[in-house]
């Protein structure tokens, strides 16, 4: 095509290949079937291009890795198991071992656990964990060398975003990457290879799927960032397997029209459920007196995500007597799908973290999150007021 195509033209045709005449089609086989011992030997040695072996890699599997690097503008994408997959295999790939990690402490819980309990003494890597927030104090932690600065570009769940240039020109002075997991924005809201990040993970189990039937992963980044990754993908066997790879391609397909949708009704019930007495506050960067709203506006193209981070009254019984209020609002722990969902963080999501880190990450005791779907705004709202209303 000799024009740029929209967001939105690209989330259904990106990764498709010309010529293709089976674009979109499952392909499940784990072998590659070769003609000659000539081309095997070829094929395996990687001096021609073909497919071997599940766990290395699969038509359907690089069809949407495809799409999704070119979602994100990167050079590469490797698909993954899960976001987990993701996040492992990139910390494997790109810390030495003694090397430093300085990770945001608005972390998801079980990547802080992972680099808590299994890359720090595992790898003996060292870790200072900061706010992100507070540029001044990711520089003073990157003072004496770093390889990695971890953080994401929407924090899940507290809410709050990474100032994505600031903390690649902090991470590049002090000879590190900047890694971002990029889950609750979606390619779409931002791309933070643009910004300067080096490299991208995702949960795509979140909205990149956006129905809450695949668990998978992606990494985005430059070829030779993504060809160390996929080594450690293929040693740790954490390739997508082609069913998820397909159905992933396929929910990517609505991404805009839902996204769109669950920014907006997002914005519409922040609004609704500010200032009402239940409410303690809504740390929605999409509503004006956010202290980063400006930064999140710049940053995100005008949209702010689909997860709201509501603090309820009561603390931690207060939160919980809301979430057993809901009636349309589904009691569940994943997000980005075309259902709503509200879970209470502290004692489900984040519960790795202790009382104080909680604090440190943007987690009151009270505060819930509620995961915006697709459903009518006004539903949502009915269902809030009529579970607010029960608290009493
Ligand atoms: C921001 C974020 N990153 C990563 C993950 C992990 O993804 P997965 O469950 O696909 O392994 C999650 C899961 O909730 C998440 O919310």
């Amino acid at each position: 095509m000799d024009w740029e195509q929209g967001p939105s033209t690209r989330a259904i045709h990106a990764g498709s290949q010309a010529g293709d005449d089976a674009v979109g089609s499952l392909r499940r086989s784990v072998i590659g079937r070769f003609d000659s011992s000539r081309r095997f030997a070829a094929v395996m040695a990687g001096e021609e291009e073909g497919y071997l072996y599940g766990r290395l890699g699969n038509p359907t599997v690089l069809e949407t890795a495809s799409a999704i690097a070119e979602l994100e503008g990167a050079g590469a994408c490797e698909l993954t198991a899960s976001g987990m997959a993701a996040i492992h295999a990139t910390l494997v790939a790109l810390l030495p071992n003694g090397g430093h990690l300085v990770q945001a402490i608005q972390a998801y819980g079980n990547a802080a656990s992972l680099i808590r309990d299994t890359i720090a003494p595992r790898f003996g890597v060292r870790v200072t964990v900061v706010d992100i927030t507070d540029l001044a104090a990711v520089e003073a932690a990157c003072g004496g060398g770093v390889n990695v600065v971890y953080c994401e570009t929407i924090a899940n769940p507290g809410g709050v975003v990474a100032d994505l240039a600031a903390l690649a020109a902090i991470a590049h002075g002090a000879g590190g990457r900047l890694v971002v997991d990029s889950t609750l924005a979606t390619p779409l809201l931002c791309r933070p290879l643009a910004h300067g990040a080096d490299v991208v993970v995702h949960s795509a189990t979140k909205f990149l799927n956006g129905h809450h039937d695949v668990t998978a992963g992606a990494v985005c980044a430059d070829r030779a960032t993504i060809d160390s990754v996929h080594r450690i993908i293929v040693d740790t066997g954490g390739i997508a397997d082609p069913d998820s790879a397909w159905l992933l391609r396929r929910g990517m397909r609505t991404l805009s029209l839902r996204v769109d949708r669950q920014c907006a009704t997002a914005l519409t019930l922040a609004r609704w459920l500010v200032g009402r007495p239940e409410i303690v506050a809504v740390p929605y960067t999409g509503l004006p007196e956010h202290r980063q709203h400006g930064l999140a506006a710049r940053l995100l193209d005008g949209r702010f995500g689909a997860v709201l981070p509501v603090e309820v009254r009561g603390g931690r019984a207060g939160g919980e007597a809301l979430m057993d209020a809901t009636r349309l609002i589904e009691r569940v722990t994943s997000i980005g799908g075309v259902s709503s969902g509200i879970s209470h963080p502290a004692s489900t999501s984040h519960r790795q973290l202790s009382e104080d880190d909680l604090l440190l990450a943007g987690i009151p005791p009270g505060l819930v999150r509620i995961a915006v779907g697709c459903e009518d705004a006004d539903d949502l709202i009915a269902d809030l007021a009529q579970a607010l209303a029960q608290l009493g």
